[in-house]
């Protein structure tokens, strides 16, 4: 039988014929995709609110926080396929099934105290061969995707053959939208985090007067998803959040948010490093580990690492 030309490629028939991954591992990601097209309805149904209860970080948890986790949850079991998970929602490692292929890290939901503002949000997540992603390298990675919930909910994924963007259509299917994303060397646009950290952090000063000095772009959110999105997508650009006497080590943690990110941007041509090592070979100790993070286009990342030493 002849099989019909492609009009349209889906999530699913692209991690089949073009990413060509197991297909235990294209299950995992498509029911990853499944649960975020529930949180992306959450966010436009839910009441905005707090939830009165706290995360492991002592951060209050909206409403929306405990739903995605519990969203992305019930996916992770129904499909048998992951043994454990990592979520910035729970304190401990989640124990599922002690068999199965596949272990997950996840924020559900990045950026969660935009909500109230109407900004745009996300989640993230990583995925590992094996039983524990404790002792692990965010280079050992298999999959990582993020899904930014913006005027438009767009999916965006790599197995390791490139970066490749997805738009959720009014059927509910990720549609491809753009292949291989790339990010050039030199950035124009900067996206500097936690600059309570610039008194302490001399050298992340210098980093902000060149910024300033050089007439570059600012282009900052306050959610990672969004922020780093935008590099990915205008194929240049800058992105940190680096430590300081509130967050010695940043405020953004390894497993769950810089692990999938780094992956990410390695496959897209850019880099990621906490400024002394990359991202990719730093070893995953604890859930709740954080690290400094600067990621993006290769010279600019190279230049700020040189005014931090
Ligand atoms: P979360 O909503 O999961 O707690 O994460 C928010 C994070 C990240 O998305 C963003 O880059 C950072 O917090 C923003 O930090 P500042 O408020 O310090 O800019
Ligand atoms: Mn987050
Ligand atoms: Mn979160």
């Amino acid at each position: 039988m002849k099989i019909p030309a492609r009009t349209r490629s889906s999530l699913n028939r692209h991690l089949f014929d073009d990413a060509q991954v197991p297909d235990a591992l294209r299950h995992l990601l498509v029911d990853i995709s499944r649960a975020a097209k529930y949180i992306s309805y959450a966010i436009q149904t839910t009441e905005a609110g707090l939830a009165g209860a706290v995360n492991q970080f002592g951060e209050e948890q909206q409403k929306l926080d405990v739903l995605s986790d519990d969203i992305v949850r019930e996916f992770l079991c129904e499909n048998h396929l992951v043994s454990t998970y990592v979520s910035e929602e729970q304190k401990e490692v989640i124990e599922l099934e002690a068999n199965a292929p596949y272990s997950v890290v996840f924020d559900p939901l990045d950026g969660s105290s935009l909500i109230e503002a109407n900004f745009a949000i996300g989640s993230i997540f990583g995925v590992y061969e094996g039983n524990t992603v404790l002792g692990r390298k965010p280079k050992e990675q298999v999959g990582a995707l993020y899904v930014l919930y913006g005027p438009r909910t767009v999916l965006v994924y790599t197995t390791g053959k490139g970066v490749h963007m997805f738009i959720l259509n009014d059927v509910g299917e990720f549609i491809l939208l753009e292949e291989n994303m790339g990010v050039a060397d030199d950035a124009k646009n900067y996206s500097p985090g936690n600059l309570r950290a610039l008194d302490e952090n001399p050298g992340y000063r210098k980093a902000m007067d060149r910024w300033l000095t050089e007439h570059m772009t600012l282009r900052y959110s306050g959610c990672m998803v969004a922020d780093i999105h935008h590099i990915l997508s205008k194929g240049q650009g800058v992105f940190t959040n680096v430590g300081g006497s509130k967050y010695p080590e940043g405020k953004l943690r390894l497993p769950f948010e810089c692990g999938p990110f780094a992956f990410l941007m390695e496959q897209a041509g850019g880099t990621a490093t906490d400024g002394t090592q990359p991202i990719m070979e730093k070893t995953i100790q604890s859930v709740d580990q954080r690290t400094p993070l600067i990621i993006g286009s290769k010279n600019e990342v190279e230049r700020i690492v040189a005014m931090m030493q």
